[in-house]
């Protein structure tokens, strides 16, 4: 793990072939601690996965510019429109001139051809693209945790899926990839802070994300992971309906 800025403790650490784990802890004004993740695919056409929010933009532009230089990024995607998805989307735009927003095609129609100053790439579901060596699926998952708009990328070379908000633990001191469980945090937090929107479709979107049999899942919020993802996505659409 590589620590790029020391006051705010912003890291890099490579949490499957190629894809960079790029984390700043937080310390919030309540004492509370939490965590926010991008992930950076290093290839042909390099896809920075979250922006995080508009007020990290520089911590995360010097954690990225530690790995390749920024003006290489071909692709700013994001899971659905957030501040922490997504909220300095206009910026790196402008520091990676070649670069367009990766979104799906809700996200596109109803905000960013709006409030990006680019015109995104709008996946539908089930699309794939190359970033090179790697190559990149959408799947459309509305509402699952939370917005309209929402969906994923996987990974299918490294079988990494970008997971998210799925499995958010708090905490700002957690290891950058773990083995160890996470489904049980992540569900602590669920019960403190409620941010899923059980729909009836909840375990039909989870069981066909478990299909593509995920062997690294990369969080949005707390550590990594790595392990049979299929067994514990399927066990957290147990846990939601229980
Ligand atoms: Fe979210
Ligand atoms: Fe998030």
């Amino acid at each position: 793990m590589t620590v790029t800025n020391s006051q705010s403790g912003t890291n890099v650490h490579e949490v499957s072939d190629g894809i960079y784990r790029i984390n700043t802890p937080v310390v919030f004004e309540n004492g509370n601690t939490f965590s926010f993740n991008q992930y950076l695919i290093v290839d042909d056409e390099p896809l920075l996965f979250h922006t995080g929010p508009r007020k990290m933009f520089p911590l995360v532009c010097e954690a990225v510019s530690s790995v390749l230089p920024v003006e290489r990024i071909k692709y700013i995607g994001f899971s659905h429109v957030e501040a922490d998805e997504c909220g300095s989307l206009n910026e790196w735009l402008a520091v990676a001139p070649q670069s367009i927003p990766l979104c799906g095609t809700i996200a596109a129609m109803v905000t960013i051809e709006d409030i990006a100053d680019r015109s995104p790439r709008a996946l539908t579901d089930g699309e794939v693209i190359s970033l090179g060596t790697h190559r990149v699926r959408w799947i459309d998952a509305p509402h699952m945790p939370h917005a309209w708009d929402c969906g994923f990328l996987t990974e299918e070379v490294t079988r990494t899926f970008l997971c998210g908000d799925l499995f958010t633990q708090g905490g700002a001191d957690l290891p950058a990839i773990t083995t160890s469980d996470i489904l049980g945090p992540s569900e602590a937090f669920r019960h403190r802070l409620d941010y899923f929107s059980y729909t009836k479709n909840t375990r039909t979107l989870l069981e066909r994300l478990a299909s593509t049999e995920p062997t690294t899942l990369a969080c949005m919020h707390g550590s990594a992971w790595s392990g049979d993802g299929a067994t514990l996505l399927r066990a957290l659409a147990d846990s939601l309906s229980s």
